[in-house]
């Protein structure tokens, strides 16, 4: 009787110890939330407060002054976690992205942004698969490129002042443009449209490096770029036959991806370049250098041009072609 008063008494004054351990571990738990919940505000104020501001501490950081405020966005200080930028950890870094289309030069212009000493253009990174599955895989691999920890025969981590890659149109860009345009903006990324005025030539090449893809017409070998005149004669020798119905629908579907990736990426930071122009005139890629904030020098590719002849000689059926083109505004282009 006395025992069972005294467990009576003890359960309603002192609760077991399960349930006081659960009690604190309630309370511990509300803890952290609230804790987490101040974290959060004050991580998304930092988010939301003008990110030129943001970006001003770390210029002061690095002590350095020079860039008009209203580009300080595109100004960054990257501190990669695998290795240090030593001396130049306060050399700033733009971010860069070449969008293009396939047989465009993009291949030739990267070789030559990549003979200066302190740009990376890191490939075609997006053309493994995989990467362009959802957005978040895409802006993980960007975030990595652009924290400089993409490693390959390109990067020159430490002295690095302009950091990109190429990216092809059809490498899921315009699936995702509006977050990917987003990012831009929000990162700071400058953006290179890479097009090639004469479509009618890039066709040709397209068909050119299909028919080598399987026919490794040298040694055994595909190749989508060369580095001797030789290499270029064999590549060249192969003359397609252009589909004359479908060859009108398909040069205006490649215009209209071009007109639609310029109004999808005309709030970003942007320049548009055209292959003809880098090809003529040696100041179109002092302007590019401009554009990146790097110390403007000339620049240098082994590359060597494939098809150097008139359209009218590397086109099997070149009368037919110019046929189905007289009269069309496509006619004008591709005269040469
Ligand atoms: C960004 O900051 C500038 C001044 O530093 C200010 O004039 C502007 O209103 C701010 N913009 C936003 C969106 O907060
Ligand atoms: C920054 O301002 C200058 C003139 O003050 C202007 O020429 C330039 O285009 C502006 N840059 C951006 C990114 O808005
Ligand atoms: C360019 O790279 C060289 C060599 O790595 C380095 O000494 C120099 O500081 C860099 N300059 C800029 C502006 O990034
Ligand atoms: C996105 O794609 C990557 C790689 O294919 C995959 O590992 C990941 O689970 C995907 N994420 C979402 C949210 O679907
Ligand atoms: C990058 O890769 C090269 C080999 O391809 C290696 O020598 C170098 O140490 C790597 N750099 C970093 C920072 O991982
Ligand atoms: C093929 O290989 C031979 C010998 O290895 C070489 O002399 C020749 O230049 C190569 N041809 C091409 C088109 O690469
Ligand atoms: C040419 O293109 C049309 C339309 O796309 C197609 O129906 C036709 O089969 C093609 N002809 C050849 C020879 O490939
Ligand atoms: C145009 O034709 C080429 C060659 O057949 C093909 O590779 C390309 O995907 C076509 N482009 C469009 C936008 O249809």
């Amino acid at each position: 009787m006395d025992r069972e008063s005294a467990f009576s008494f003890k359960l309603s004054k002192s609760p077991p110890f399960m349930l006081r351990m659960f009690l604190l571990l309630v309370v511990m738990m509300f803890g952290v939330y609230i804790g987490f919940l101040c974290l959060k505000q004050t991580t998304v104020q930092i988010e939301s407060t003008n990110r030129s501001i943001v970006n001003e501490g770390a210029v002061t950081r690095c002590d350095i002054l020079s860039s008009s405020s209203n580009e300080t966005i595109f100004v960054h200080f990257p501190q990669p976690k695998t290795y240090s930028r030593g001396e130049c950890a306060c050399t700033p870094v733009q971010f860069v992205v070449i969008l293009s289309m396939q047989r465009s030069g993009s291949g030739w212009f990267e070789t030559l942004l990549n003979s200066h000493p302190n740009i990376s253009s890191h490939g075609e990174i997006f053309s493994v698969k995989q990467r362009t599955s959802n957005i978040s895989s895409i802006l993980m691999t960007l975030d990595r490129v652009y924290s400089l920890e993409w490693n390959n025969s390109a990067a020159k981590n430490e002295c690095v002042s302009a950091v990109g890659f190429k990216w092809m149109l059809n490498q899921a860009i315009m699936v995702y443009h509006r977050q990917i345009a987003n990012y831009f903006n929000w990162k700071g990324v400058s953006v290179i449209l890479l097009f090639r005025r004469n479509l009618l030539r890039k066709l040709v090449s397209v068909l050119a490096n299909a028919y080598d893809k399987e026919m490794k017409q040298l040694n055994g070998t595909h190749k989508s770029h060369v580095h001797t005149k030789e290499e270029a004669e064999v590549l060249a020798n192969f003359k397609p036959t252009l589909n004359t119905t479908s060859l009108i629908p398909n040069l205006s579907q490649v215009e209209r991806i071009m007109v639609d990736s310029l109004q999808h990426f005309k709030s970003t930071r942007h320049i548009i370049l055209y292959y003809e122009d880098i090809v003529n005139n040696p100041r179109a890629l002092y302007n590019v250098q401009e554009f990146l904030k790097v110390p403007v020098r000339s620049l240098l590719s082994r590359q060597v041009k494939i098809h150097t002849r008139p359209l009218s000689e590397q086109i099997e059926n070149w009368a037919d072609v110019s046929t189905t083109l007289r009269g069309t505004q496509l006619s004008q282009w591709h005269k040469t």
